[in-house]
């Protein structure tokens, strides 16, 4: 990786003794932070104005056009003096700087440009030394950065958390996507990472599941398709349930009317009760029941669904980039912690007694919290229940300084409930680590066999789609070595794309045509222009230890400057990310990133140029390059090297 010293060597070559270098900033991981500290100095030195102040108050651009830095001049809370007038004294005083051009005033802005030279020098070198890991800052995650032995800070991101022999809806999927996102974000910024997954596991409804088993289960269905074939089996044991809850009330009004009249019921009452005692649900009831009294043979039967099931999850998060540390589930919560929690709450006067369930009154603590039932009638657990002893458990398991719970905003009153529960049990210190991370919904999720209901469906339906996409190439296509494969990652991409590109809590359109487009910013738009800088580079054939002694001073075209510049930004667009915990942060940065590439081709051709301007050229791709698969791992997408 690239060290001080690397740095500091070529800043002496532009005149610059020592690193400029404001405190808790990274010069040798963040190219733009000696920009920053370097006109922070400079502006200090001239103006008298606390560093302190100057240094946050610089700023990025949203466009090249604008700088690279801009510096709102009224942030600089200078009294008495107009920020337009001020702006042009700073401008007229700043000296003349080996790094930075003389700065632009724009109304009361000042802007930045950073020469091209240094900038390329610096920028280049940084990125093919540090690769995979530039733009990354593992110092963010250390407890306390000045003193690194105090070791690092445990995040637990808790995503997807399926519900077993059920549909995997849009909600799991968007909690897929963004929580394996969330938590490789985490990891690059130096956290110790625990992915977890909730199952949702427990419940009478695997009574249900295992009654239905006995009657329609098959041993092989079971084992080569865990998870469809015991949601076939779910489905067809409902149905039976129904039908019989329907005839249990049919039943019961015969009886309400033969009452009515009088007459005799005894026959219909010995009726009645052998529907209920024979029906599905009473035997889902007496079998769940086993369940939470501990009959292995019970717990046995449903471990081998959920384990089987997690397997066969396994398989598919692995084709997402995805794997787990910590597959739990409402199963694993302790009856121990629920009963902690209960007691807890009762003694602290949380909870009260309701018609014999208990509940916990939160319109004390705001009107929109409502009121929550923590026990049943019958002594059992709820969704909530559980909930609540998980994070006791997990607490005392993994001590994280942050637990991120990534579900859909239909959920944000549950999880509003549950914060506040633990806060009222004077557990703000677990409460106040507690993030829910939420989105919006998927509107209009028809795959087009129009069945998706697992996450393998949807993939499936999507790499057949862009394999059809493909194909419309037919001479590209036949250059592609393992058709079926890359169209499976492309028809992956494509997914994840769509929904990582906008903001977490806006729905959207499944779009199935609009995704697979090579055109507009879509994930086979990413795709396409990672592998066309793999083509580049195999065309050149320059190997690339050589490109670190390519002379970068050659990169003196406008494209090729502004593309180092995009480049120089990707730390800074991953430190924004770290801040807002959204996927689109780093997307929109990436098409900025590949569409200011697109445009640079036809003017920085490789092959058929000079020599050593090829090779700095191939250094600029092979960094771009680096910059895209970056990027792209971050978003947990896998980059392909053709298609
Ligand atoms: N299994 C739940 C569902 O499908 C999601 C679980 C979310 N996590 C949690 N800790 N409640 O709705």
């Amino acid at each position: 990786t690239q060290s001080v010293e690397d740095v500091t060597a070529t800043l002496k070559k532009f005149g610059l003794e020592t690193i400029p270098e404001a405190p808790n900033t990274y010069p040798a991981l963040n190219p733009v932070d000696i920009f920053r500290s370097h006109i922070t100095d400079l502006l200090a030195s001239v103006s008298g104005i606390d560093p302190k102040i100057i240094y946050p108050a610089l700023q990025w651009t949203q466009t090249l056009d604008k700088g690279d830095l801009t510096l709102p001049v009224p942030a600089l809370r200078v009294k008495g003096k107009k920020p337009i007038e001020l702006a042009a004294e700073l401008a007229e005083k700043f000296p003349s700087s080996p790094l930075i051009e003389p700065p632009v005033v724009k109304d009361a802005y000042l802007q930045f440009f950073f020469k091209p030279a240094p900038l390329t020098s610096i920028v280049i070198p940084s990125i093919l030394k540090d690769g995979a890991s530039y733009g990354f800052n593992p110092a963010f995650g250390l407890r306390d950065p000045s003193n690194p032995s105090l070791g690092r800070k445990k995040v637990i991101v808790e995503f997807s958390s399926p519900n077993i022999a059920k549909p995997f809806h849009a909600g799991h999927l968007r909690s897929t996507i963004i929580g394996g996102f969330l938590a490789n974000l985490y990891e690059g910024a130096g956290w110790d990472v625990t992915r977890m997954n909730y199952l949702g596991d427990w419940g009478k409804q695997y009574g249900v599941l295992a009654v239905g088993f006995d009657k329609f289960g098959s041993e092989e269905e079971l084992v080569k398709n865990p998870i469809g074939h015991l949601y076939d089996v779910y489905v067809k044991i409902s149905a039976i349930s129904r039908d019989e809850a329907d005839a249990i009330k049919a039943k019961k009004e015969e009886i309400a009317a033969l009452q009515a009249k009088n007459e005799s019921v005894e026959q219909l009452e010995s009726e009645l009760k052998k529907l209920e005692s024979g029906a599905v649900d009473e035997q889902a009831r007496q079998y769940f029941k086993r369940m939470v009294d501990g009959d292995a043979e019970a717990l046995g039967v449903w471990k081998r669904f959920r384990d089987l099931s997690i397997e066969k999850y396994k398989a598919t998060y692995a084709r997402l980039n995805i794997s787990y540390d910590d597959y739990s589930g409402e199963s694993q919560v302790k009856d121990e912690s629920m009963e902690a929690a209960a007691r807890i709450m009762a003694e602290k006067g949380v909870s009260e007694d309701s018609e014999g369930a208990v509940i916990v009154d939160l319109t004390k603590y705001s009107k929109k919290l409502g009121k929550a039932i923590v026990k049943k009638k019958d002594g059992t657990s709820l969704y909530l229940t559980r909930d609540i002893g998980a994070a006791f458990e997990r607490f005392e398991k993994y001590h994280f300084d942050k637990m991120i719970y990534v579900v859909a905003s239909q959920q944000d009153l549950h999880l509003a409930q549950l914060f506040k529960i633990e806060e009222a049990m004077g557990r703000k210190d677990i409460a106040e680590r507690c993030q829910h991370i939420n989105f919006g919904m998927v509107l209009g999720m028809s795959t087009r066999k129009g069945t998706a209901k697992f996450l393998d469906d949807i993939l499936r339906d999507v790499g057949e789609k862009m394999h059809e996409v493909m194909r419309a190439n037919q001479a590209k296509y036949e250059q592609v070595e393992d058709p079926e494969k890359t169209a499976d990652t492309l028809g992956i991409s494509a997914v994840m794309v769509q929904d990582m590109k906008g903001k977490r809590i806006n729905n959207y359109t499944f779009d199935m045509d609009r995704m697979t487009s090579f055109e507009g910013d879509t994930g086979p738009y990413l795709q396409y222009a990672h592998a066309r800088l793999c083509s580049i580079a195999r065309k050149s054939s320059i190997p690339s230890d050589l490109l670190l002694s390519a002379d970068l001073t050659l990169l003196r075209e406008p494209h090729a400057v502004d593309l180092v510049r995009q480049l120089a930004a990707w730390p800074d667009v991953f430190l924004n990310t770290v801040k807002t915990q959204e996927p689109t942060t780093v997307l929109t940065y990436l098409f900025r990133m590949v569409h200011a590439l697109s445009s640079s081709y036809d003017h920085l051709q490789v092959v058929g140029s000079e020599k050593e301007l090829g090779k700095a050229r191939m250094a600029l791709y092979s960094a771009a390059r680096q910059v895209l698969w970056n990027g792209m791992r971050l978003l947990g997408l896998s980059p392909v090297e053709r298609m």
